[in-house]
């Protein structure tokens, strides 16, 4: 039945169907490791990682590749080489990654069969003759009528130029399809942005690149359209009629951990609240699709992007996280105490924003996106609240309904609603109806972000990555306000590590129509 998965860019779009679907059917079970069905994919599919030396290769990419390898889901005929500029081999980028790959007992043998099929190659990002020279190594490989090739580049934005030029030039596949991965971050404001998009439409169409935005591989960003789209229940109050705020949060226990170096240049606004954020919100806010094809779904997220005026700077508050004297460890220390920062830097490490969406639906309800470093929980959700009930009986005490979609930790989605108090008595009190996935799905293994989204390029599904214009849109929103904050040198207000953050956040976040009582208790199961 799967004779040519990945064979031709006519086939890829059944293909993307056939191989999603015995791939999710093939993660169904824990117990799986192995017994995973094999793509029988009998054409040869080479996956290039440039930057193989680097971070994001040796926790992400190579771990990701080994689990699908584990789990039998890439076309059998399928090679890995990496590629960077230091002289090391696989074995030592073995060495690297091994912290990363969660390997189990029974493993040992597939994780070596894994190494086995990875090659290196060192290689300058300007130089021709190199890219010439990967291109013949990968050549010696593609036997037979059809090959494919993959290239993900895991490297400084500062070389996309230079080695998306040589790809193109040495090492476009002749005998099949060529797919290119590039990750965040894409520019630094609308300007750059566009000018990153002008340069890759030049060398590649919209369907070679596959931009990764890694939440929209998780569960629950994923489960967002079944939940609105596949429910009779959300649809008719998913509106300003009943909904009075959203809150998109972002949290991480931990501060910049020695990568201060790089994301001082950024900050968290361009590190978490521009495309996490905003691509959840996209999926949170847009109109049903007219399918579930990927254009349509993007062409509604953009339309949601294009409602959306720039934000205005007294809709934000930022922050920067200071050492707690009482805390352990690094938690004692600020993030100018990193000592990859630059001195006196303002760049934030905590962000809330309030948008507004200009069309129908959802006039007046204020979209509340927040994320920060160094706060109190690791944590990201999306908190639909209600608006009040409306002609009221019950003397003021029904709280807001609230709609919780847990991203992470632990994937759950709850509806925070009043009940009877159970007993004798006529009282009210808070309650939810609660789907906690570790116990409704416990025999369900979920897989990592990336792996989907890798497996979703070997498929040719665009789905969860994004277009060139939802980015030039989400540029739009974000860059006045970026460079007001760069040209003002705007300070960010301290707040303590291991904080919630600044108290002004709780402050705009009561203006904006999200009510907190601190009253809801919940119970978790024994
Ligand atoms: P709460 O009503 O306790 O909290 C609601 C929100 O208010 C959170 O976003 C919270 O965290 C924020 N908040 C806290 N203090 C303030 C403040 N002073 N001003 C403004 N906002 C504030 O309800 P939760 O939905 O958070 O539930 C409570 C706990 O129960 C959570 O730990 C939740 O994970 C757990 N739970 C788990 C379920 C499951 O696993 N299935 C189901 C139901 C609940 P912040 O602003 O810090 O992000
Ligand atoms: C990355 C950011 O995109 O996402 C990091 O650059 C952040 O700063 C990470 O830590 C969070 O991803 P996850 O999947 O661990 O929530």
């Amino acid at each position: 039945m799967f004779r040519k998965p990945y064979a031709t860019e006519l086939e890829e779009s059944k293909n993307a169907e056939l191989c999603l679907s015995l791939y999710r059917n093939s993660l169904k079970s824990k117990d799986m490791d192995r017994g995973g069905t094999h793509f029988d994919g009998q054409y040869p599919h080479v996956f290039v990682t440039l930057g193989a030396s680097g971070d994001l290769a040796r926790k992400k990419i190579y771990p990701t590749l080994w689990w699908l390898f584990r789990d039998n889901v890439l076309p059998l005929n399928t090679i890995f080489y990496g590629y960077a500029r230091s002289k090391t081999s696989v074995n030592e980028i073995r060495q690297k990654c091994e912290p990363y790959m969660k390997v189990k007992q029974h493993e040992h043998e597939k994780y070596e069969e894994f190494w086995k099929i990875n090659h290196y190659m060192s290689g300058q990002y300007t130089s021709q003759t190199d890219f010439e020279l990967l291109n013949k190594e990968i050549e010696k490989f593609e036997k037979g009528p059809v090959a494919n090739r993959l290239f993900y580049l895991a490297l400084p934005p500062s070389v996309y130029e230079d080695v998306t030029v040589h790809i193109k030039n040495n090492c476009m596949g002749q005998k099949g399809w060529t797919r290119i991965i590039i990750e965040k971050p894409f520019g630094r404001d609308l300007e750059t942005s566009n000018k990153l998009s002008a340069h890759l439409s030049h060398l590649f169409t919209e369907s070679q690149l596959y931009r990764i935005d890694h939440y929209l591989g998780k569960e629950m960003v994923q489960n967002l359209m079944t939940l609105r789209f596949g429910n009779r229940i959300f649809n008719p109050t998913w509106n300003s009629d009943h909904i009075a705020s959203i809150q998109i949060s972002f949290k991480e226990p931990f501060g910049t951990e020695g990568r201060g170096g790089y994301f001082d240049e950024f900050g968290i606004i361009r590190d978490i609240m521009q495309n996490h954020i905003l691509q959840i919100l996209t999926l949170v806010a847009m109109e049903k699709p007219a399918s579930i094809q990927p254009d349509d779904i993007r062409n509604e997220k953009v339309k949601v992007l294009r409602n959306i005026p720039p934000i205005q700077v007294k809709d934000v508050v930022l922050g920067q996280y200071v050492g707690n004297p009482q805390g352990e460890g690094e938690a004692k220390l600020g993030y100018l105490d990193d000592p990859t920062v630059p001195k006196g830097s303002v760049t934030p490490t905590y962000a809330l924003a309030v948008l507004r969406i200009n069309n129908e639906r959802w006039e007046g309800v204020p979209f509340i996106l927040r994320c920060g470093k160094a706060l109190n929980e690791r944590k990201a959700e999306v908190r639909i609240q209600f608006k009040n009930v409306p002609g009221d009986i019950f003397a003021g005490k029904p709280k807001r309904n609230e709609l919780v979609i847990r991203v992470q930790p632990g994937e759950a989605l709850y509806v925070k609603l009043m009940v009877k108090t159970p007993g004798m008595a006529f009282d009210m009190e808070e309650t939810e109806l609660d789907l906690t996935y570790s116990s409704r799905y416990a025999n369900v293994k979920l897989p990592d972000a990336y792996e989907r989204l890798i497996l979703d390029v070997f498929c040719g599904s665009q789905m969860h990555f994004v277009r060139s214009d939802e980015l030039s849109e989400a540029w739009r929103i974000f860059t006045p306000l970026l460079h007001h904050i760069e040209k003002e040198k705007v300070k960010p207000i301290p707040y303590m590590y291991g904080s919630r953050g600044p108290k002004e956040a709780d402050e705009l976040l009561l203006n904006n129509n999200f009510h907190y009582t601190g009253s809801y208790v919940w119970k978790p199961k024994m």
